[in-house]
C-alpha cells in the first residue's frame, strides 16, 4: 500500500474485492436470464463500476452519467445540475445506478428523479458507501458495500479537492482541509 501520511488505513483493496463478489453475486440473482443497463455516476464512481461489472454474468450495457450539487436553498427546482447525461434511452431497461458515496442523499435522490421520468422497467441503487449519520434525503439502497461512520473517505475513486482517486483502497482522510 502506497504510504500517505494524512490518510489512514480503512478499507483495504482485498476488503474491497471481497465484498464486491458478494454484491455481485445478488445481482447476478437477482437479474438472471434478464439484461442490465448500469449507470455510473462520475466521477466517483468509475472504479467501483469496472470492478462490480466484471464480476456480473448477464449482458450489461454501460452508461454514465455527472452531476453537481449546489447544496439546498440556492434554487427552489433543481438543486443538483447534470454535467454529462446518459447516451441512450433507458425506456423498459432494467437500470441500476452505481454512485461511490451516499452522505446527505441530496445528489442520488435527485438523480433517481430525474431518471423516473424517462420510464425504465425498473430502477435500483448500488452503492458502494453509505453514512447514515449524515443522510438528509433518505433513499433505498438495494446494494450496498459498506455502511461506515462520519468520516471523510478518500480513494478507490473517491476524492478530496481532486486527489486521492487512484488509490486502490479506501482511507480515511485526516489532513488538513
Ligand atoms: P450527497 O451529500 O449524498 O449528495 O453526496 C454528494 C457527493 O459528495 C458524493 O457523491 C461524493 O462525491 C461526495 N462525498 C460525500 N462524502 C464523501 C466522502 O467521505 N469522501 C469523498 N467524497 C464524498
Ligand atoms: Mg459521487
Amino acid at each position: 500500500m502506497r504510504d500517505i501520511k494524512e490518510i489512514k488505513d480503512f478499507l483495504s483493496k482485498d476488503k474491497i474485492a471481497s465484498r464486491i463478489k458478494e454484491l455481485a453475486a445478488k445481482i447476478n440473482t437477482d437479474y438472471a436470464g434478464q439484461e442490465l443497463t448500469m449507470v455510473g455516476v462520475l466521477n466517483g464512481s468509475f472504479m467501483f463500476a469496472a470492478d462490480l461489472v466484471r464480476e456480473l454474468t448477464m449482458p450489461v450495457q454501460i452508461e454514465f452519467m455527472a452531476a453537481s450539487s449546489y447544496g439546498e436553498g440556492v434554487t427552489s427546482s433543481g438543486v443538483v445540475k447534470i454535467n454529462l447525461d446518459l447516451k441512450t434511452n433507458i425506456e423498459g431497461k432494467n437500470v441500476l445506478l452505481v454512485e461511490d458515496i451516499v452522505d446527505t442523499g441530496l445528489t442520488i435522490t435527485n438523480l433517481i428523479d430525474v431518471l423516473k421520468t424517462r420510464k425504465p422497467k425498473t430502477l435500483k441503487l448500488c452503492s458502494l458507501l453509505y453514512k447514515p449519520a449524515r443522510i438528509k434525503h433518505p433513499v433505498i439502497i438495494d446494494y450496498l458495500a459498506f455502511e461506515i461512520p462520519d468520516h471523510f473517505v478518500v480513494g478507490y475513486g473517491l476524492d478530496f479537492a481532486g486527489k486521492y482517486r487512484e488509490l486502490p483502497f479506501i482511507g480515511i482522510y485526516e489532513g488538513p482541509v
